[in-house]
């Protein structure tokens, strides 16, 4: 049997008509979110809340100039409607920090622009063809672009975060831990799994192709690491030791001064931290959130662990032992709902662990999917058999660079940018974004199944 036949292409069995339907409910959703995020006054609009961060403005005209460039100019073949704002939105010509002196345009300028792109997108999306061509294959363009407003307005959550002031965002709590008293780790025997995908249509270039990868027999933590755990770690003084930090670590932990996540302060009855404005104690029993790479390996070295690569996150959340195949989730091949995973931004915060039993893969690993990005060890590398589409900067210009691989979105991240092959990728100092981990350690030879 070959890799791809076990896969499954949940678009192919859409009509055309349906498949158009599916691409324009996934845009609209993006829509509804990307103006809830930013429908604030002007001037927090403009405004650059960290120097790490773009104002919301930009991101939000970055959208729209994005989906002009794909949707509106190359799949759709029609005249440009700003092509003199090409420059300004070019994530790769201006740097984050840079972007305020830019001649961004404005609040009323940068909504409308985007809602006359979309429009046009939309009227395209009716008339294109969905095949003949690999761009508009199974909507690929569509989801493409869909993925990428999901993906800043993640972006523009994180500013939400590093924003101060009172709160201008809110959700209901997610669920209490439903699972009642896990175990610590999950055996995952080793042998080869199919990593990546061929099949699945709105997966990215370097998400494939599909291919064996064997690992040995490793344990990984039922759940991601908690709050509550790493504070043992906080105050058994595992930030002043530096036998528990990389060199490299430790050296960003002291030139940055950083004692704990970031958010966190401590006060005299605890840890406390602020959450989109929200000061509030830190909750024991949620996935540690905004944490480095640095941070999450020297706790998983003070913890007698270390963290898992990408082939063992990818194996623990995917194999299923009683088939022998890569599911397409945690669960199974079906797409996320509401009972598997905290995605989407319904709630602003992680939820505690044991939270979504549905959600749990066939060896019994929990939370793989939703609450916290969870950095692995591995850095960022083209799966054997890569091939850049539809272009060289999406992902072919970061392999090989100061990046570790990231799993399994946040509670920021919707459905439509989340799977089991999911890559993301950041530089290992960055802990703005809603990051997390879980560990794992080798399997002894006397644990071997
Ligand atoms: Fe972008």
């Amino acid at each position: 049997m070959s890799v791809e036949s076990t896969e499954t292409n949940p678009l192919r069995a859409l009509s055309p008509q349906d498949l158009r339907a599916h691409a324009a409910e996934a845009l609209t959703r993006a829509r509804e979110r990307s103006v809830a995020l930013t429908d604030v006054d002007d001037e927090d609009l403009v405004r650059q809340h960290s120097k790490l961060m773009s104002p919301l403005v930009w991101d939000l005209a970055h959208i729209g100039s994005q989906e002009e460039l794909w949707l509106v100019r190359d799949v759709g073949g029609r005249e440009a409607l700003r092509p003199d704002i090409d420059d300004i939105y070019d994530a790769f010509q201006h740097a984050r920090a840079d972007r305020p002196e830019l001649p961004l345009l404005g609040p009323e300028e940068a909504r409308k622009y985007v809602r006359e792109v979309r429009e046009k997108s939309f009227d395209i999306l009716e008339k294109v063809p969905l095949q003949g061509r690999r761009l508009t294959e199974d909507a690929f363009a569509f989801g493409m672009i869909t993925q990428h407003e999901q993906q800043h307005d993640e972006t523009m959550l994180a500013t939400h975060q590093l924003r101060k002031g009172d709160p201008v965002l809110h959700a209901p709590a997610p669920p209490p831990s439903r699972s009642g008293r896990l175990p610590a780790e999950v055996f995952v025997p080793g042998g080869a799994f199919t990593m990546g995908t061929s099949a699945e249509p709105w997966a990215l270039d370097n998400e494939r192709p599909a291919h064996e990868v064997a690992v040995e027999a490793f344990f990984i933590d039922t759940t991601p690491v908690t709050c509550g755990a790493y504070a043992e770690f906080l105050d058994s003084g595992g930030y002043e030791d530096p036998k528990w930090w990389s060199e490299r670590g430790w050296a960003y932990r002291s030139e940055h001064g950083i004692h704990a996540p970031r958010f966190w302060s401590r006060e005299q009855d605890g840890w406390w931290r602020t959450r989109f404005g929200v000061h509030e104690k830190v909750p024991a029993a949620e996935p540690v959130v905004h944490v480095s790479f640095h941070e999450a390996e020297a706790y998983a070295a003070w913890a007698g662990r270390r963290l898992p690569t990408e082939p063992e996150w990818e194996k623990a959340a995917r194999f299923d032992p009683a088939t022998g195949r890569s599911r397409r989730f945690p669960w199974g091949d079906e797409g996320p709902t509401p009972e598997h995973a905290n995605l989407g931004q319904r709630h602003l915060r992680p939820a505690e662990v044991g939270a979504y039993p549905a959600g749990v893969s066939p060896l019994g690993v929990h939370q793989l999917i939703g609450d916290v990005w969870e950095w692995t060890s591995s850095g960022f590398e083209a799966y054997p058999g890569f091939a850049a589409f539809p272009y060289k900067e999406y992902s072919e210009v970061f392999f090989g660079g100061d990046y570790r691989i990231l799993r399994g979105g946040s509670f920021g991240t919707d459905a439509a940018a989340i799977r089991g092959t999911f890559r993301n990728w950041d530089h290992p100092i960055r802990r703005q974004i809603f990051s997390g981990f879980r560990c794992a350690r080798d399997a002894r030879p006397g644990e071997v199944a």
